[in-house]
């Protein structure tokens, strides 16, 4: 166990000093917090896996504070890759890219020939990488197959002890994991519906993008190799409740207040009294914001059996609330006998 110190924007040098000697240290983006670790020390990057009890097979993240940062491992950048990041970076999206055979060690790249680059939109972490002047490794910080954290103290509870810090720039924006595009391919391809939309892509590219549905079977190897493990649950299981199926829902919920929690927004949580119950917003924008939170929120009542939560249209932020949402249901909905796959 090592104490896990929490810092402010003003203490970057320390938190960098931290990363600098093979340190864990977490940091804020507008998606979700991140585990940093310096991507050239193999043994840092090693220690991340270890920290959040990731399969060694799931390729991290490179976070950069610059283009150029990503040219270190990429040679010349190609066009439209160029094109994507000068139009949503620093932001959302997350570049998948070929790179210089032997740049990022295999602790990184879980031995694919290319690596995901990604430059998020919060200037505290992109002063922490300028200040270590090289990119960080950065998965989610939660332990595997949690919900991803959205403040600091989500990173404390799930990793106290097993990190040298997490830097605290308040509550994550934006509340789900960046867009992810896989430009090393003949036709670019999502792996991951994020804050970016396939639209905003095309219109960019001026040329079709494809999301990759397919998928992922135990035995081959996906694309995104993250996307086959377990996802996002919390203790209790998550029921989705499509609109028509809300007044049966609440119903079942009243009846059974102490085992039945209640993930919704405003309006269907005013029309209604339940005991457990944690609010949505108002639409898809703070229901992505607010979803990981509201998971979280019920793994502190061990009582809670049941998650009712809302489904939104498979539309813009609507699209990554969902996939998240289905990931971390197991895909099952609510019906009247409470379960329907
Ligand atoms: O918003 C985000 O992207 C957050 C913040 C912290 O930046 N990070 C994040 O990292 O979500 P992580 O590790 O939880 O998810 C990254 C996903 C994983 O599913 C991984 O398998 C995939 O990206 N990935 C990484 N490198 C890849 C590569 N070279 N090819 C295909 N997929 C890759
Ligand atoms: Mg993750």
């Amino acid at each position: 166990m090592q104490m896990t110190k929490i810092f402010t924007k003003n203490d970057i040098k320390e938190a960098a000093a931290e990363l600098k000697m093979g340190e864990l240290v977490a940091f804020p983006t507008e998606t979700v917090y991140g585990l940093g670790a310096d991507a050239t020390n193999e043994k840092a990057v090693k220690r991340v896996y270890l920290a959040k009890g990731r399969p060694s097979d799931n390729p991290l993240i490179v976070t950069v504070s610059s283009i150029k940062m990503v040219e270190r491992f990429v040679g010349e950048i190609s066009s439209d890759a160029k094109k994507l990041m000068e139009k949503f970076w620093p932001g959302s999206l997350t570049i998948i890219l070929n790179i210089i055979p032997g740049s990022l060690s295999e602790a990184v790249t879980g031995g694919l020939k290319t690596a995901a680059f990604r430059m998020p939109n919060n200037q505290v972490t992109l002063n922490l990488i300028s200040e270590l002047d090289r990119p960080l490794v950065g998965p989610s910080a939660n332990s595997s197959g949690k919900p991803s954290p959205t403040t600091a103290k989500h990173v404390f509870h799930d990793l106290e002890g097993k990190i040298s810090g997490i830097v605290d720039d308040g509550p994550a924006t934006v509340g789900v994991e960046s867009t992810i595009i896989d430009m090393s391919t003949d036709v670019p391809t999502i792996l991951r519906p994020g804050a970016v939309t396939p639209e905003s892509l095309e219109e960019t590219l001026g040329k079709m993008v494809i999301s990759d549905k397919h998928k992922v079977k135990d035995q081959e190897t996906p694309k995104a190799p993250g996307m086959k493990y377990k996802h996002y649950a919390p203790n209790a299981q998550v029921l989705i409740v499509k609109d028509n199926d809300w007044p049966e829902a609440l119903k079942f919920a009243q009846e059974n207040q102490d085992e039945i929690a209640v993930l919704a927004t405003d309006d269907i949580l005013s029309s209604t009294e339940v005991k457990l119950e944690y609010s949505l917003g108002q639409d898809e924008k703070s229901a992505a914001k607010n979803l990981f939170a509201g998971l979280r929120y019920f793994d502190d009542m061990p009582q809670v059996k049941y998650i009712l939560a809302k489904e939104f249209l498979d539309d813009g932020l609507g699209m990554a609330y969902m996939n998240r949402l289905k990931k971390s249901s197991g895909n099952q909905f609510f019906n009247g006998d409470l379960v329907e796959n």
